[in-house]
């Protein structure tokens, strides 16, 4: 009677699960006038971001593969930290990037493979990938959880996912009423970013097998977004 269970239970995590899953959460709305606004927008930053987190991000993916994954790269700000030749699998679902994303592809010679599904439901296999980075994005996600759990579903044994994320401030802080403020208009243009997502804590949950990550404050006009973490998490 057991062994009848635990079969019908493994079928139905294995088989059932992923498919109401991605039914669920691969609803990602374009928008036609915010998503080409936020592509340019993350197109023309790009040498401001490279100001603001361009050592660290060096350092994090110095020692990346020759194929990369990325979630959400938006208009492409981390290709220029990518060897030349590099494969990038980009999982950006926002259609409005593709024509800045292909650009940047070009400017740094990497060799782009966009797919448009969310970091929810990532159309790769299991164990297929050694390396997954994503900066800023785990803000964005619909299902944070699930995305963090594709990534590791992805990710082959030692593999690892690389990140820089804008957080929530200290409880009771003036950065917390700020990003409380600001949330709804933020959010709003943002095409779904929360200022005061807990994303530190949902990586310490997410069950990896090393978790490197460390809280800073970057002080930048972008005020809701100056508590961030970075590191990485190793499957
Ligand atoms: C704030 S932008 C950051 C872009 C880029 N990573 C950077 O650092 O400039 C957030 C990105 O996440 C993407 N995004 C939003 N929801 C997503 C989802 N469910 N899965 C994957 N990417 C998503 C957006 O389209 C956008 O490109």
């Amino acid at each position: 009677m057991k062994i009848v269970t635990n079969t019908f239970l493994k079928l139905y995590i294995l088989h059932f699960e992923p498919i109401k899953k991605n039914i669920m959460s691969n609803n990602f709305k374009n928008n036609a006038v915010r998503g080409p606004i936020n592509s340019w927008f993350f197109y023309f930053i790009s040498g401001y971001m490279n100001i603001l987190w361009g050592k660290s991000k060096r350092r994090l993916f110095q020692n990346h593969p020759d194929t990369v994954v990325e979630i959400g790269p938006g208009a492409g700000a981390n290709m220029r930290y990518l060897k030349k030749g590099t494969k990038l699998i980009a999982i950006e679902p926002n259609i409005h990037m593709h024509a800045n994303l292909r650009k940047s592809a070009k400017k740094y010679g990497i060799d782009l493979n966009i797919k448009s599904v969310t970091g929810e439901t990532i159309d790769l296999p299991d164990n297929s990938c050694d390396f997954v980075m994503s900066t800023l994005v785990l803000c964005t996600v619909e299902n944070p959880l699930q995305c963090v759990h594709q990534i590791k579903r992805i990710l082959k044994p030692s593999g690892e996912f690389v990140f820089i994320e804008h957080v929530n401030a200290r409880e009771n802080s003036i950065l917390g009423f700020i990003q409380n403020l600001i949330h709804k208009p933020w959010h709003w243009f943002f095409e779904g970013c929360h200022t005061n997502r807990d994303t530190a804590s949902l990586l310490e949950r997410s069950g990896f097998s090393r978790l490197e990550l460390e809280r800073y404050n970057l002080y930048s006009p972008f005020v809701p977004i100056i508590p961030q973490i970075r590191g990485k998490a190793i499957k």
